[in-house]
């Protein structure tokens, strides 16, 4: 047992010791940054690695590589998490609150992570690459969102321990963070995972935040689709409840699988043609409709 247990530390250590070190905290220099999205003032990278349990049946360890950044600008602070396994092998994780299957892999002084969301809506690949003399790094991501490319560069600075605090201290929950939010599944969670289940609701039922809001008025209930889906908040929160012990089997996808309307049985033939057709007419729609992003619209995947 003894024997095992050493050996297990010893093939942690290795796994760790092959991975080149970026743990720490980063900030972004923003003259030399190229990214999308609103301006900025503060860039923050928190980066972990530690040695964690990559498939639970069979036990099998892996580094795990996390990256938290927080950005402060003029819409307040936003906060993204990405977690992933260096071990080349994909695992289903989340990205902004929709189901990504994540694979993350090292070469030499370089991190890389592909990421592809469930249904293929968007993708990217995100590179982390050390200088050689530790204090830099620059994270490189491409990718498609609805098929529009992305792409943006963050050069960083590496920083004592102590700049982490902002990152650490917890957020604001978003009944203070917001100005309408009112269902108990809801109110305590905090600002940003509220807007990643925003970006779930979304992905759960294949429609635009538009589908229950007022363009630009989120906080407005005049949309009968915001007023059902706080009804179904609340009832997804008691099936859970009641049957699972809260834990969250049932999710909206459980029902909806993209749809805004749940079905009741498969597709016939001619209305897998008619579903298609009209997605292909929607696509087109949104393309034709959607304006120029302004000098680098925020990518949803940074919301
Ligand atoms: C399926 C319906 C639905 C979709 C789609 C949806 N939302 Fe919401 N949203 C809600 C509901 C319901 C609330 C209120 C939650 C509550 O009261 O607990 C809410 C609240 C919000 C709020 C808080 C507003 C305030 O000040 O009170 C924001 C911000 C928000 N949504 C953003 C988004 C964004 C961004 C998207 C698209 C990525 C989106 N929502 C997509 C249903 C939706
Ligand atoms: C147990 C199954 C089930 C789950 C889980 C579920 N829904 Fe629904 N949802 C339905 C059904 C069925 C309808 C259609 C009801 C009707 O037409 O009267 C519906 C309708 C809706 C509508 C109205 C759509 C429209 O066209 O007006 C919204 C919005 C909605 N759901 C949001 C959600 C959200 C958000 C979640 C997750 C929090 C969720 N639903 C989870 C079954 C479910």
């Amino acid at each position: 047992m003894k024997k095992l247990l050493a050996l297990a530390a010893l093939t942690g250590t290795l796994m760790l010791s092959q991975t080149p070190d970026m743990s720490g905290v980063w900030r972004a220099d923003l003259t030399k940054s190229k990214r999308q999205g609103p301006p900025v003032v503060t860039y923050l990278v928190l980066i972990e690695q530690k040695d964690a349990v990559f498939n639970n049946r069979t036990k099998e360890q892996a580094v795990q590589f996390t990256d938290t950044t927080g950005t402060w600008g003029q819409r307040g602070e936003q906060r993204t998490m990405l977690a992933f396994f260096l071990n080349g092998k994909p695992k289903v994780g989340s990205y902004s609150g929709i189901p990504t299957e994540l694979t993350g892999s090292v070469d030499g002084n370089k991190v890389t992570v592909k990421a592809e969301q469930a249904g293929g809506g968007s993708s990217f690949t995100r590179t982390y690459e050390l200088s050689a003399d530790g204090k830099t790094l620059t994270m490189n991501e491409d990718g498609t969102n609805e098929g529009r490319p992305m792409h943006s560069t963050i050069v960083m600075d590496k920083q004592d321990q102590a700049a982490a605090e902002p990152l650490m201290k917890p957020e604001e929950v978003a009944s203070v963070h917001y100005k309408n939010v009112k269902t108990d599944a809801l109110k305590g969670l905090p600002a940003s995972q509220f807007i990643n289940t925003m970006h779930y609701f979304s992905w759960s039922l294949g429609k635009e935040c538009t589908f229950c809001h007022v363009e630009r008025k989120f906080d407005s209930d005049d949309k009968k689709e915001k007023q059902t889906a706080r009804k179904m908040i609340d009832m997804v929160a008691a099936i859970n409840e009641h049957n699972f012990e809260s834990k969250p089997e049932v999710k909206c996808f459980t029902c909806h699988e993209g749809n805004g309307h749940p079905l009741s049985h498969q597709l016939f033939a001619d209305e897998i043609q008619a579903a298609k057709e009209r997605a292909a007419r929607e696509a087109a729609d949104r393309e034709a409709h959607r304006p120029p992003p302004p000098a680098g619209a925020p990518p949803p995947s940074q919301h």
